[in-house]
This record gives structure tokens, C-alpha cells and sequence, in this order.
């Protein structure tokens, strides 16, 4: 795993816009695993931003998000299609075609419904750049605690403190959905680059436990330990519980020069 500690939120926003660009730039029909959070909000303003103002193109791009509140409809203000809608899609131009959300209204069988939702990723040649935020208990997506690492997109019930830390995205006396459609451990490992982000003291016990810890389905983001080609990009305040600050700095700046030294 490749730890990058940033300054502060917003260099932790530029940095992953960064790499996101760098992605597409190189691989413009890019498939593109997305998370909504509040972690990710300062990189698709970014994002933004390099459209705008360094013709960054979407066109070809392909998203595909990790999860949705199950019972809540695409034009519900706290799904998370209305989230990637007014945080990104309404800023940049991927192709209302290209972007796959799980749908919260799926009615019928819902495992099936998941099934398709999981071929769809295959179909478009799998995920190569996915974006995770994490929970306080360690989650990425809403695999809660005791997920199985082997996961697929199911139907997962959301733990107390998962919907107490989403429950500000509602308004007070509406009640919240108990469960969630998301991607499983499985689908994300299955992706070819992943970048978590995490930021505020909040994150700080949940990102050691996931970087430093044993892998555990308690904390479901330790799994990453298993991957290939993992990035986290920490702020001081998410890195404060990392007791190997000192290497991760110095692997990145030793990183960066071998890289400037070969280019
Ligand atoms: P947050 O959520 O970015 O809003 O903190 C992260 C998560 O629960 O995965």
C-alpha cells in the first residue's frame, strides 16, 4: 500500500483529482468506481475545476458507484444519485449513459437485481480506478462489520453508527433507510487501482486499524491489505493514529525521486 499524507483537506482534494486525471488522460474511456461521502466532495469539485478550466474530458468515462440507500428513489435529495448529480455530474460531461448507480426503488428479486448490477461492471470490462471513502467503524461502501471479504453486491443492513453519521444528510423527523445496495469487498478488490481518501480525526482509529491492523472483517477496509495497487491519501488529522507516519513519508519522497530520477 502506498500512503500519501497531505497537509490538509483541500491538498488531499487536489491530489486525488490528480490521479484521477492522470487516469483518464491516459485512458480516456477510464472505468470509474465512485463514492459519495462528504471525504470525496473537495476532489469532484476539482474534478470540476480541470474540466472547466484544463478541458479534463468525461465523455468517454464510465462510473460506476459503490452504493445506494435501498427504498430511495434517483430523485430523492439524499440518494446518492442526487448527490453524484448536483457534487458532479452537473459539472462535468460524462454521458448520462455511461453512469451506473445502484437503483434504491429495485423491486422484485433483489438479488437478482445485484447479480445484474455486478455483471454490468464485468460487461463494461471491469472497474479500473475506484474511489473509497471510509467509515468510522471501517467500512468502504456500506460493507459493515463482519461483511464477507469474498462479498458481491448485495443488500446490507447498515450498523446504529452508520446511520447516525449519515443521519444529518436527512431531515430531522424523516425516517432513514435501513439498508443499502453496495458493492461488496469482492467487487472492489476485483478493481485494478484503488484510492481511498480520508480525512478528520474521526477517520484517524478506523485508518490504522485498516492499514496497520490484522485483516478482519470487523474493519472491512483492512481487505485492501490484500490488493496490488492500493493509494491511501491521508490528512494530518485522519493519519494521527499511524504509527509509521515517518516511513510513509519517507517512502513517498524517496518514491518520487526515484520516479523524477527514471522519467
Ligand atoms: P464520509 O463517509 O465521507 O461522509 O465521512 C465515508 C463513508 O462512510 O464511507
Amino acid at each position: 500500500m502506498f500512503v500519501i499524507l497531505s497537509k490538509d483537506y483541500a491538498e488531499l482534494s487536489r491530489q486525488s483529482a490528480g490521479i484521477v486525471s492522470a487516469a483518464i488522460r491516459k485512458r480516456p474511456d477510464l472505468r470509474l468506481g465512485l463514492a459519495t461521502g462528504s471525504t470525496p466532495l473537495g476532489m469532484y469539485r476539482e474534478l470540476a475545476r480541470l474540466h472547466r478550466e484544463e478541458n479534463l474530458d468525461f465523455s468517454r468515462v464510465i462510473t460506476f458507484n459503490l452504493d445506494e440507500y435501498l427504498g430511495l428513489a434517483a430523485d430523492r435529495p439524499q440518494s446518492s444519485h442526487a448527490f453524484m448529480q448536483t457534487s458532479f455530474f452537473d459539472h462535468a460531461n460524462v454521458a448520462p449513459e455511461n453512469i451506473h448507480i445502484p437503483d434504491g426503488a429495485a423491486s422484485g428479486d433483489l438479488d437478482e437485481y445485484c447479480a445484474r448490477y455486478e455483471a454490468s461492471i464485468q460487461r463494461a470490462g471491469g472497474i479500473d480506478l475506484q474511489i473509497l471513502g471510509i467509515g468510522r467503524n471501517g467500512h468502504i461502501g456500506f460493507n459493515e462489520p463482519s461483511s464477507s471479504l469474498a462479498s458481491r453486491t448485495r443488500i446490507k443492513t447498515l450498523t446504529h453508527q452508520t446511520l447516525e453519521d449519515n443521519r444529518r444528510q436527512f431531515p430531522e423527523g424523516q425516517s432513514m433507510p435501513e439498508a443499502a445496495i453496495t458493492m461488496g469487498i469482492g467487487t472492489i478488490l476485483d478493481a485494478r487501482k484503488i484510492l481511498l481518501l480520508a480525512s478528520g480525526a474521526s477517520k484517524a482509529r478506523a485508518l490504522a486499524r485498516a492499514i496497520e491492523g490484522p485483516i478482519t472483517a470487523s474493519v472491512t477496509a483492512s481487505a485492501l491489505q490484500l490488493h496490488r495497487d492500493v493509494t491511501i491519501l491521508a490528512d494530518e488529522q485522519a493519519a494521527g493514529e499511524l504509527s509509521e507516519r515517518e516511513y510513509y513519508r519517507r517512502d513517498f519522497e524517496v518514491d518520487s525521486r526515484l520516479r523524477r530520477a527514471t522519467n
